[in-house]
C-alpha cells in the first residue's frame, strides 16, 4: 500500500488530488493514521518492532506530499508567469492630460513677480454690491462714469437692501482690502470680472489684477517705477518703454493711463520694445492707474492727510495675449485642447 499511495502521490496533477491523497492516508480516517493506531494495542516488544516501521511509512508518505506539494506550486507558478507576460518594450497608450490655462499661467507669474516686490494677494467677491463696486470709489449712484461699465445687475436686492451686481472691474477689493487691514498696504488682487460686452476683443467675463499700494510718502515715482519693474520681468526684456499718458478714472487722482511702445515685424506682428515715436513703432494701450483719490481713501475710513498711495488695473487676458502672441480673446474661453496646444499650453 505504501508503494501505490507514493506513485499515486508523485503522479497526483494538481492540489486538489493531492489533497484527495493526504487526506486518504494521514487524515483522521486515513490508512497510515489507522496503521498508527494498532501500535496502542501492541505489546511493547511488537511496539519496538512495528513502531519504527509504522513512522517510517507516515514519515515517506508526508515528505512525499510535501515534495509533490512544492513541484505542483512551482508548476502553476510557471504557467501563470508564462501567461502573464509583459512586453515592456510596446508603448504605452497616450492618457490625454490637462495643461494649466494661458490665464492662470499669468495669474501666477503675475503673484510670484509682485511677492517679490512685498505685494500679498488679495481676493474678493464676484458677485459684489453696488457701494463697494461704485460708491466707495467716488462713483455715486448718478455718476456718469458708472454708464462706461455695461454692469450686469441683479433683479432684486440683497437681504439688506443693497443693490447687487457682477463686479465691473478688481477695484472694489481695494476698499475691501483697506477696510480690512488699514495701511500700510501693499497687495495685488486678481479674479474674473464682468461687463455686458462682446466681440472678438470684449468677454462679458474677463480678468484684471489690481494693484494697491497705501502708505506715507507715496507718489508717481513710485507707480511707474512699479509698474516698469513688473512689466520688464512679466516680458522677461529690458527692453519696455512705458508713455504715462494723463487719463480719467473717478478712484484715482490725478489718473495715468499707461502704453507700452511696440514695433512691426515683417509679419505684421506686433512685438514689444523700443519707444512708440520711433519709425515703424507704436503704442499700445496696457493699463489704468493713478494714485488713489483722496475721498476713496477716506471711503475705506482711513486718514487721507496721513496716506496716500497708487493703484493700478490691468487686463490679464491682455497680458497673456501680448506674451503668447494670441489674437482672439474668445478662444480663451472656448475650452479647445488644440488652441491651448497650439500655443505651447498641452503638453
Ligand atoms: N478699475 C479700472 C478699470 O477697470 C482700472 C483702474 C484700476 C484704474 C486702478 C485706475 C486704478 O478700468
Amino acid at each position: 500500500r505504501t508503494d501505490t499511495t507514493l506513485a499515486d502521490i508523485a503522479a497526483a496533477p494538481d492540489g486538489e488530488a493531492l489533497e484527495a491523497l493526504r487526506v486518504a492516508a494521514l487524515g483522521k480516517k486515513g490508512w497510515v493514521s489507522a496503521l498508527l493506531k494498532t501500535l496502542g494495542g501492541m505489546t511493547p516488544e511488537q511496539r519496538q518492532s512495528e513502531g519504527p516501521k509504522i513512522q517510517a511509512v507516515r514519515a515517506a508518505v508526508a515528505d512525499a506530499i510535501a515534495a509533490r506539494k512544492a513541484a505542483i506550486d512551482a508548476a502553476e507558478l510557471d504557467a501563470r508567469l508564462a501567461n502573464e507576460t509583459l512586453d515592456l518594450t510596446l508603448p504605452a497608450p497616450e492618457t490625454p492630460r490637462g495643461s494649466v490655462h494661458p490665464v492662470s499661467q499669468v495669474m501666477d507669474e503675475l503673484a510670484e513677480i509682485f511677492a517679490d516686490l512685498g505685494f500679498a494677494v488679495k481676493t474678493g467677491p464676484e458677485i459684489e454690491d453696488d457701494w463697494h463696486n461704485f460708491t466707495a470709489l467716488n462713483m455715486a449712484e448718478s455718476h456718469p462714469a458708472r454708464a462706461m461699465h455695461d454692469t450686469f445687475y441683479f433683479p432684486d436686492t440683497d437681504a439688506e437692501g443693497r443693490k447687487m451686481l457682477l463686479r465691473t472691474h478688481t477695484s472694489p477689493v481695494q476698499i475691501r482690502s483697506m477696510m480690512a487691514e488699514g495701511a500700510p498696504i501693499r497687495i495685488i488682487a486678481p479674479g474674473r470680472v464682468y461687463r455686458s460686452d462682446s466681440d472678438a476683443t470684449h468677454t462679458p467675463m474677463f480678468h484684471q489684477i489690481e494693484g494697491l499700494v497705501i502708505d506715507r510718502d507715496i507718489h508717481l515715482g513710485h507707480l511707474k517705477w512699479t509698474l516698469e519693474t513688473f512689466l520688464k520681468a512679466f516680458f522677461e526684456t529690458d527692453d519696455i518703454v512705458l508713455r504715462l499718458r494723463p487719463s480719467y478714472f473717478p478712484f484715482t487722482e490725478p489718473s495715468v493711463e499707461v502704453d507700452v511702445g511696440f514695433a512691426v515685424n515683417d509679419a505684421g506682428k506686433r512685438t514689444l520694445g523700443g519707444s512708440g515715436d520711433a519709425p515703424g513703432h507704436g503704442w499700445m494701450e496696457l493699463l489704468g492707474s493713478g494714485m488713489v483719490n483722496r475721498r476713496v481713501i477716506e471711503f475705506a475710513g482711513l486718514d487721507a492727510d496721513k496716506y496716500q498711495g497708487f493703484a493700478f488695473g490691468v487686463g490679464v487676458d491682455r497680458l497673456a495675449m501680448l506674451k503668447y502672441g494670441m489674437d482672439d480673446l474668445r478662444a480663451f474661453f472656448d475650452g479647445d485642447n488644440r488652441w491651448l496646444a497650439h500655443y505651447g499650453f498641452n503638453p
